[in-house]
């Protein structure tokens, strides 16, 4: 595994590989390695030739200052998690040599079709903006064949995908399967900072969302919302920022069960102060 710095260095290295005719499998992440992002890594290698991992705090996406500087960073120990399952790349940039001046103080533009108004970019402002900056730039630079998402950052993957589209991207996306502990909750570089008590009250919230699968199509779509956002807040320390039944492919908020058939639950729920998301297939 060789960890690289610069993007010139890793753009020369990958295109040797690729004029041997060899498949490049990216996953870009923002470190603080769990589980959930190995799994994704493990893909990575086993189904291409080479295999990078970005490693990359990217502020563009942060709009909270706070959020940003206290985001965990270990790079040594992400590198060795990602030698240990046999990335052969590592590409972790320093802000000021990845972005230039303008990058960083402009917010960068980019039509999301509508994708950005609902659920995290309602939320969020802006911050989609940045993931598709820093995204659409690694890919210039990795130039994957294929590029690994989890499905958790459900909003993310619509977004990408269409930005693959708009952009002209010659790169499969592959959506993955949120990675969940044995109790349920889904994996996130956040549940580091929930203490023992929040850790366990917060599988309530993939408790609730599974079960309230069993009454799609049994009671209305605003019903089911409603009660799965109070089945959630009646746990003391558990707060719902948003819960919206959508399409899966359009994101748009649906009124009856059969709008769609493709139909997902997102949530952001905060448990104390740390924001965990998480989604359930509906239909
Ligand atoms: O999902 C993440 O960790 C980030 O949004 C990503 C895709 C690595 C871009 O910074």
């Amino acid at each position: 595994m060789q960890l690289i710095k610069s993007a010139s260095e890793l753009k020369s290295l990958l295109s040797e590989a690729r004029r041997g005719g060899k498949s490049v499998g990216f996953l870009p992440t923002m470190g603080a390695l769990h589980e959930g992002h190995l799994t994704l890594a493990r893909r990575a290698v086993s189904e291409n030739d080479i295999s990078v991992v970005s490693v990359f705090v990217n502020p563009t996406q942060f709009n909270n200052k706070v959020d940003l500087e206290t985001y965990p960073r270990n790079v040594a120990e992400d590198a060795r998690k990602l030698s240990e399952v046999g990335v052969n790349f590592v590409f972790a940039p320093v802000v000021e040599e990845f972005y230039s001046k303008d990058e960083l103080n402009n917010r960068f533009q980019f039509d999301f079709g509508g994708l950005d108004q609902v659920m995290e970019g309602k939320f969020r402002p802006g911050h989609f903006n940045g993931v598709v900056q820093v995204v659409s730039k690694l890919f210039s630079i990795v130039e994957p064949t294929k590029a690994y998402f989890g499905e958790k950052d459900f909003q993310q993957l619509a977004i990408i995908r269409r930005m693959v589209k708009v952009m002209n991207f010659n790169i499969e996306i592959v959506g993955c399967p949120i990675v969940r502990q044995v109790d349920g909750l889904a994996l996130s570089s956040r549940n580091a900072l929930l203490s023992d008590d929040q850790r366990q009250l917060a599988t309530n919230i993939h408790a609730v969302l599974s079960e309230s699968v069993q009454f799609v199509g049994q009671t209305s779509v605003q019903e089911l919302h409603n009660s799965t956002i109070a089945a959630i807040n009646r746990h003391d320390g558990l707060e719902v920022e948003y819960y919206d039944i959508v399409d899966g492919l359009t994101l748009k908020s649906i009124g009856r069960w059969d709008d769609s058939d493709y139909i997902v639950g997102c949530i952001t729920v905060y448990c104390g102060k740390v924001r965990l998301i998480d989604n359930i297939r509906l239909k």
